[in-house]
């Protein structure tokens, strides 16, 4: 016995002796090794705090963001990767045994007895509440990761700008994930997937800087814009007011009121016509893109209801067109491509400031004072915040002298508080987001840039026949 014992220290005395041994003593036994202690406190812990943090959730009593990370990711794989183990230290465990030639037929469940009885019963007590915490977990977990937090905030510093201009947009309360990530599991899939990629780029900082746009990636505008906002509802005109100033006339704005023809279904001939006609109806625009940012476009191609196709070539050259041009249809990003993710134009912003009094247009040379501080280049957003106000008061020393500057020292502070609000909303100098990175497709204020309306609308892309995509100044909009 004593030989015996020294060959496999790890059989029970009791086991020996007769071979009897109930299989839940066995199996209890099993996991009094490293490994399976190991796993159990593991579980009890993580699982502990599982349902602790779930409570804490469910009642609103943590609110904390990070907290969430660890009560719904943290913890629980914690406790799955615990409750892994034990199987497998047991596995190990009566291996040995049987090694060792232990009666099979002990380890067997017999419900004739009562004790395998209740401990079968404890195991699919367990198990359901186990099933329970964990498909609650999951479905926390799912809410957690589609939420507009932790897309937009987890990895601050990346997606900052993007975060910040999107809570102040028309869209603020439209999710993250309803225009970037389709519903369904596949789309759940393919967006986690990608995460993990982002995840791993933010890791080790190989993200671009400033991101790019994602058009590519996005879902088609049919499935997001069009959930809440369809062609079939446009009508009628917008008017939109356009106040602007300029360095020499800081006081009296020039006021410019234009009525953009929205369109819509015209009741009379039951056509679409206006600015959405291109994404309306049965119309379909196609076009060339020619470089990734779509802001040089080759050949355009509009297909009618009935069937009829009209084809554009720029400078009406039908050769000239270059190779690998990507097609794509028109959807609503081509003209909305910042909807939510506003940044603002510099000038305008700064005319606003004026406008509403927020920077003093008495002040004598401040438009292009303003105008500089915002492009001055800060190493980061900190010492912006440090160094705005100060460069306000000192190119205004400069230009009016220090007297003046004491004198309307109240006025320049809150006029220079003003133009540090504009600055943290627009420039990110750690992502290379500043004043016009990324501008928008709706309109011709950056023509010259290659963005907007003319860059089909240009009187220079032509049909065979002669037939342009006309620019003339009242198609798109008229005086109200
Ligand atoms: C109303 C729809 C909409 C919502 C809501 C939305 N986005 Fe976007 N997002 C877009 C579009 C459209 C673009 C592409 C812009 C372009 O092509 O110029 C974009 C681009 C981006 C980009 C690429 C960089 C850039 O600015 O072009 C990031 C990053 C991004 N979104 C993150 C987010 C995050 C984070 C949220 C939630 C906090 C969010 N988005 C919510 C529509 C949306
Ligand atoms: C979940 C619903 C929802 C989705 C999805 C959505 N929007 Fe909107 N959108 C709204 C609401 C609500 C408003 C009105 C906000 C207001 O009146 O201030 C709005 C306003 C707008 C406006 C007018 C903004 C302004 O300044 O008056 C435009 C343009 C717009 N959306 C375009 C889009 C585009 C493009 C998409 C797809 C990329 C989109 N929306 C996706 C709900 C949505
Ligand atoms: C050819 C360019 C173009 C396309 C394509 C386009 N829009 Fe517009 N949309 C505009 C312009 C221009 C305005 C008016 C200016 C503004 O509101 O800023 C406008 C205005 C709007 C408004 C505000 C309407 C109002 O009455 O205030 C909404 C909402 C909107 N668009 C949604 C969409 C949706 C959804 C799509 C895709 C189905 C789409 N747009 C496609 C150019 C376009
Ligand atoms: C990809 C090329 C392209 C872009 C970009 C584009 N358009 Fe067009 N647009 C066309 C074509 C093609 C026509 C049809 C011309 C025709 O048949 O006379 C057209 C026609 C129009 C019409 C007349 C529709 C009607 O029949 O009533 C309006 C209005 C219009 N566009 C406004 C805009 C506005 C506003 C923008 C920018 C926000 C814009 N377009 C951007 C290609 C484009
Ligand atoms: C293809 C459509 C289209 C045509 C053609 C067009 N515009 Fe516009 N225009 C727009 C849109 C869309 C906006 C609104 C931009 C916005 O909402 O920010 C606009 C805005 C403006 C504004 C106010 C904003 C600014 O840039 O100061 C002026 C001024 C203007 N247009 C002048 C003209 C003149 C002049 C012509 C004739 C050469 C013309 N537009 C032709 C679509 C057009």
């Amino acid at each position: 016995m004593a030989e015996q014992k020294q060959e496999s220290p790890g059989v029970p005395e009791k086991l020996k002796e007769n071979g009897e041994m109930t299989w839940q003593e066995q199996v209890g036994l099993s996991l009094k090794t490293p490994m399976g202690l190991l796993g159990i406190g593991l579980t009890t812990i993580c699982f502990t705090m599982t349902v602790l943090g779930l409570l804490g959730h469910m009642t609103g009593l943590i609110e904390n963001h990070y907290a969430a990370i660890v009560t719904f990711l943290v913890f629980p794989s914690g406790a799955v990767f615990g409750l892994l183990l034990i199987p497998v230290s047991c596995y190990f465990r009566r291996k040995k045994w049987f090694r060792d030639n232990i009666n099979k037929g002990n380890v067997t469940i017999d419900f004739g007895k009562k004790n395998h009885r209740r401990t079968v019963m404890l195991f699919l007590v367990l198990s359901v509440v186990n099933l329970a915490v964990f498909s609650l977990v999951i479905y926390e977990a799912y809410h957690f990761t589609e939420s507009d937090y932790f897309c937009g905030a987890i990895c601050h510093t990346v997606m900052d700008p993007e975060y910040t201009a999107y809570q102040r947009s028309p869209h603020a309360k439209v999710g993250c994930v309803s225009c970037h990530i389709g519903s369904g599991a596949e789309w759940y899939v393919k967006a986690k997937l990608s995460g993990l990629r982002q995840v791993k780029a933010v890791l080790d900082g190989s993200y671009s800087t400033p991101i790019p746009a994602p058009v590519e990636h996005l879902r088609p505008a049919q499935d997001t814009c069009e959930a809440c906002h369809w062609p079939e509802k446009f009508y009628g005109k917008k008017v939109k007011q356009f106040v602007s100033y300029t360095n020499d006339d800081q006081e009296n704005p020039e006021i410019q009121e234009i009525s953009l023809h929205i369109g819509g279904r015209n009741p009379l001939t039951d056509n679409f016509e206006g600015i959405h006609w291109h994404v309306s109806g049965n119309i379909k625009v196609e076009y060339e893109a020619l470089n990734d940012k779509r802001t040089s476009i080759g050949r355009v191609k509009v297909t009618k209801p009935s069937g009829v196709t009209e084809e554009y070539f720029p400078g009406g050259d039908e050769s000239a067109t270059g190779e690998g041009g990507k097609w794509r249809t028109m959807d609503c990003i081509d003209c909305h491509n910042r909807p939510t993710h506003v940044y603002e134009d510099l000038e305008q912003k700064v005319d606003f400031g004026l406008y509403s009094k927020k920077i003093n247009p008495t002040i004598p040379g401040i438009r292009e004072d303003s105008l500089t501080v915002l492009t001055k280049e800060y190493a980061s957003r900190d010492e912006a915040k440090e160094q705005i106000v100060e460069t306000l008061l000192s190119l205004q020393a400069e230009r009016n002298g220090q007297d003046f500057v004491a004198e309307n020292e109240a006025t320049l502070v809150s006029s220079g508080a003003y133009l540090l609000e504009a600055y943290l909303g627009n420039v990110w100098p750690k992502m290379n987001v500043t004043w016009g990175t990324y501008k928008g497709h709706n309109g011709h204020q950056n023509e010259e840039d290659g963005y907007g309306c003319f860059r089909c609308h240009d009187d220079e892309h032509q049909t065979s026949f002669g037939k342009t995509i006309p620019q003339n100044c009242d198609l798109c909009h008229d005086e109200p």
